[in-house]
């Protein structure tokens, strides 16, 4: 057993399935270079058969993040696909990976009682047999070949051991147990790891995963029993986003082992001063806002409110701090540039936040951070962060915000003029009243955009303390433009959800950059604007 622990990220596809986690194609391969810098081992890029659309996006992975190295990476990431114990699942996910330099194919087949009597309709005996089956024809295309036992936490282990042993000598190479719908405690989870070591036969030339979920609040728990009882891989995803309650979240299990070294004596390859950044993008990307409150990435995961607890950070940042924020990335400094800062400083600054940009983009940060040094005398690396978020983030403009002014109190209707810049150059300025400034924007940017969509959420936050600190407004839309991708057959026009994300001193013009963001994803998705950026929703595997 060595020490080594591999990090599977499944962002991508379990992550993905979470309700609106929608992304993008160039949004996915963001996020995959990003897994590829953090150093994860494997990245689950999709679930090929799912949809034409989820097969691009995968090969587009395996091809651009799965043949070479990040930097600073001897090897590129596994590129892996998810498909169900069936040949056409198996073709397509070979067809997706195929082009990485370590492609793996991961398939799966449920073994609880209710899964097999209710959802399959297969006995124990055919069971085993497809399980083995599949994993032969897996391996016919590719030597790297995962099984999951799905809903393994309320299998009977005796039959688990049967199912596993069989699967290895079909080929698979690393076994993958599921809780998949967060059921067992620590102790339950760890003893069925504990179990499958001891009784599985060859499981010494395998590698043993663990995929939790966090239906009762315990997946990072499970997840590390089943380490400590010899796993040596952990299927994660970035926030812990994914199905129903969500995955595992990777940052949590990485720092768990970090911090806790003298307890579990085991190694990632995670680059944990990325943590921070990962997790910004991937909420960016899927609107899905991290709460305050959550371990290692959460807003106030290293926040000191207390009196007793300021005085302690005071005296010895150890009184009440297990990690540095800085180990995750989490950058604390409070003046870093101003109003009379160069583009040097600023390159350096962003160089040492890990964003090393070309000269085009430079120019463009540059351009923002003087706008912001106009308004705001200190300028943090949060507001750095924010700012770059705003450009980074931004899907193709189709329209662009040109100008807008409200008026709002209590003395009248809350009105506001809105002056976009459309597709072909032209300038729409149109005025609304809504119930606050914010709503008359929104109003004002649909009688000129006129996508039909609903608000789902609506979340700002300041970036620094201050008055005159930066606010980031993130939105998630759902609009009925954009093609059906879970199932080939079923081509019905359907709801499909966008995040969008804006910053700017002024909060309502941080509110209408994030709305436009949002809007703007949904009109390219919908094909109206040349060609359709490809977004997919994987439903119901698990
Ligand atoms: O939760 C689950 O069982 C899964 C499998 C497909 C690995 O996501
Ligand atoms: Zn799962």
């Amino acid at each position: 057993m060595n020490n080594y622990v591999r990090i599977f990220d499944t962002t991508l596809r379990d992550g993905e399935q979470s309700p609106g986690a929608t992304m993008t194609s160039n949004e996915k391969l963001e996020v995959a270079r990003t897994l590829a810098k953090l150093g994860v081992d494997v990245i689950e890029a999709g679930f090929a058969a799912a949809s034409p659309d989820d097969l691009e996006a995968i090969k587009r992975i395996a091809v651009e993040v799965g043949s070479t190295p990040a930097p600073g990476h001897a090897e590129p990431p596994i590129i892996c696909s998810l498909a169900r114990a069936n040949k056409g699942d198996i073709d397509k996910a070979w067809e997706a990976v195929q082009h990485a330099k370590r492609p793996r194919i991961h398939t799966f087949l449920a073994t609880s009682p209710i899964h097999m009597k209710y959802k399959l309709k297969m006995d124990a005996e055919q069971v085993i047999e497809r399980a083995a089956e599949m994993v032969a024809y897996a391996k016919s295309f590719c030597d790297d070949v995962e099984f999951s036992p799905e809903d393994a936490g309320r299998s009977d282990p005796e039959f688990l051991y049967v199912v596993l042993t069989e699967v290895i000598k079909a080929g698979a190479t690393t076994l993958n147990i599921p809780d998949t719908v967060g059921y067992t405690t620590p102790d339950e989870f760890g003893n069925l790891i504990a179990g499958i070591m001891k009784n599985v036969k060859g499981i010494e030339n395998c590698v043993v995963s663990v995929h939790c979920h966090d239906d009762l609040g315990m997946a990072t728990a499970n997840t590390l029993a089943g380490i400590r009882a010899g796993a040596r891989q952990a299927e994660v995803t970035i926030n812990g986003i994914g199905e129903r309650a969500g995955n595992t979240s990777l940052e949590e299990v990485v720092m768990a082992l970090h911090t806790r070294k003298p307890i579990f004596n085991l190694e990632t390859g995670i680059e944990t001063t990325q943590l921070m950044r990962a997790s910004k993008l991937v909420s960016n990307y899927t609107g899905i806002v991290v709460q305050p409150n959550k371990a290692i990435v959460g807003a106030n995961a290293f926040a000191h409110e207390a009196g007793i607890h300021q005085d302690g950070m005071l005296k010895h940042n150890e009184t009440y701090e297990i990690m540095r924020p800085e180990t995750v990335g989490v950058t604390q400094t409070t003046l870093v540039l101003g109003k009379h800062s160069g583009r040097h400083a600023l390159k350096a600054r962003l160089a040492e936040l890990g964003y090393n940009f070309n000269d085009a983009e430079l120019d463009k940060a540059f351009e923002r951070f003087k706008n912001l040094a106009d308004k705001k005398k200190m300028i943090t690396d949060a507001d750095l962060e924010a700012l770059v978020a705003d450009e980074l983030y931004q899907p193709r403009e189709i329209f662009s915000l040109d100008g807008l002014q409200v008026a709002c109190g209590t003395m009248g209707m809350p009105t506001a003029t809105v002056r976009l810049k459309g597709p072909d150059g032209t300038v729409h300025v149109r005025a609304a009243i809504g119930t606050g400034p914010v709503d008359a924007v929104y109003k004002a940017i649909d009688s000129v955009v006129q996508s039909p969509n609903t608000l789902l959420e609506f979340v700002i936050h300041a970036v620094t303390q201050g008055i005159d600190a930066l606010g980031e407004v993130t939105v998630r839309i759902e609009g009925t433009n954009g093609q059906r991708t879970f199932d080939a057959q079923d081509e019905a026009e359907h709801t499909r959800t966008f995040g969008g994300h804006g910053a700017d001193t002024d909060i309502i013009v941080a509110s209408a950059k994030a709305y436009l963001s949002a809007l703007n994803k949904l009109l390219v998705a919908s094909g109206e604007y040349g060609e359709a950026e490809k977004a997919s929703q994987v439903e119901a595997v698990a």
